[in-house]
């Protein structure tokens, strides 16, 4: 069996017990986006104070030209591609540049990868669109088999990198560079470390939209595993973490809670105050992701920003 068929075997029951019964206790990331977290996360990057969309869009709309013209790349992959909106301003510039031949956008979602395939379809009518289901924290082996090794570019965008942790973002560099070929390139976008009250504010919006978020992953635990979380006990907290420099989003049991989860057979038992941790959000330097990028075999580093220094995307190519 290959590696990806092995890792493939995570169950989410057993993952989500582990979870639930660690200290500190956390929740798997993967409850976050449900079809419902889908729509909320989509609201969060309308709000006034969540900058790295727009930033990352400014980055793409200035500067797609250029990455198509260096790195000359003839398929296209989008990880975690959602709709591929933003993906449209890099697929024109690569397009307009004239050696694209193919264009694989990966999702966990089939329903959104048929939605994004059609759009894109009509919208390029001579380019493949070869859509891929997986998850990329599970099922990079696939890309192995898409396009030509050394002309392809991989992109992960929305800052996305910045919600593993540190172990886990090793983990990811080095089964990408696995998969691919010496002259395959990566774009990765990353948000930066900023003042503080920015990133608090970005984080635990006045509108209260990434705390219903959050929040969201009880009420998909509770209807995914039978539970009875009383999901308007807990407290949505945003802080950041000045050590790891990431932002750290926890729910708070305001009072004690005790609750079944009859798919698990489990009950989980918090004091008043006890806190859950759902999900980070890093923070980069450029120096670090610098070396994290060379340790992962990535050479040719370079950085794009918009104007205010905000966010980053980071072009580099397989030694
Ligand atoms: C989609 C992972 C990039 O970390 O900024 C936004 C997720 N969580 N607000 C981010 C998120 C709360 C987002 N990413």
């Amino acid at each position: 069996m290959n590696e990806s068929a092995s890792i493939d075997t995570i169950d989410p029951h057993a993952e989500l017990r582990r979870a639930l019964s660690s200290r500190p206790r956390t929740i798997p990331p993967r409850w976050l986006y449900d079809d419902r977290g889908s729509e909320l996360f989509d609201e969060i990057t309308r709000l006034p104070e969540y900058y790295p969309t727009e930033a990352e869009r400014e980055i793409l709309s200035a500067n797609s030209a250029m990455i198509a013209e260096l790195t000359g790349a003839t398929t296209v992959v989008e990880l975690g591609s959602g709709t591929s909106d933003k993906t449209r301003t890099l697929l024109d510039a690569f397009v307009a540049h004239g050696e694209i031949q193919r264009f694989a956008p990966l999702d966990v979602s089939e329903a959104t990868l048929l939605y994004a395939a059609e759009v894109l379809n009509q919208r390029y009518p001579d380019l493949v669109v070869e859509p891929v289901v997986g998850d990329f924290t599970r099922h990079l082996a696939k890309l192995s088999s898409i396009g030509d090794p050394g002309s392809r570019l991989i992109a992960f965008l929305g800052g996305t990198i910045g919600n593993f942790y540190l172990e886990e973002r090793k983990a990811f560099l080095g089964a990408l560079s696995d998969v691919l070929a010496a002259g395959d390139w990566v774009m990765i976008g990353i948000d930066l470390v900023k003042p503080i009250e920015r990133l608090i504010a970005a984080y635990d919006d006045s509108a209260g939209v990434t705390g219903a978020f959050i929040r969201n992953a009880l009420v998909a635990i509770n209807r995914e595993m039978g539970g009875d979380i009383d999901v308007g006990n807990f407290e949505y907290v945003a802080m950041w973490d000045s050590r790891e420099e990431r932002i750290d989003m926890r729910l708070r049991a305001s009072e004690p809670e005790r609750a079944t989860l009859a798919a698990l057979d489990l009950e989980v038992d918090l004091e008043a105050g006890e806190e859950l941790r759902v999900e980070i959000s890093t923070k980069f330097r450029e120096e670090r992701l610098r070396e994290e990028l060379t340790d992962g075999g990535f050479v040719d580093h370079e950085f794009f920003t918009d104007e205010a220094g905000d966010f980053a995307l980071v072009l580099a190519r397989r030694a």
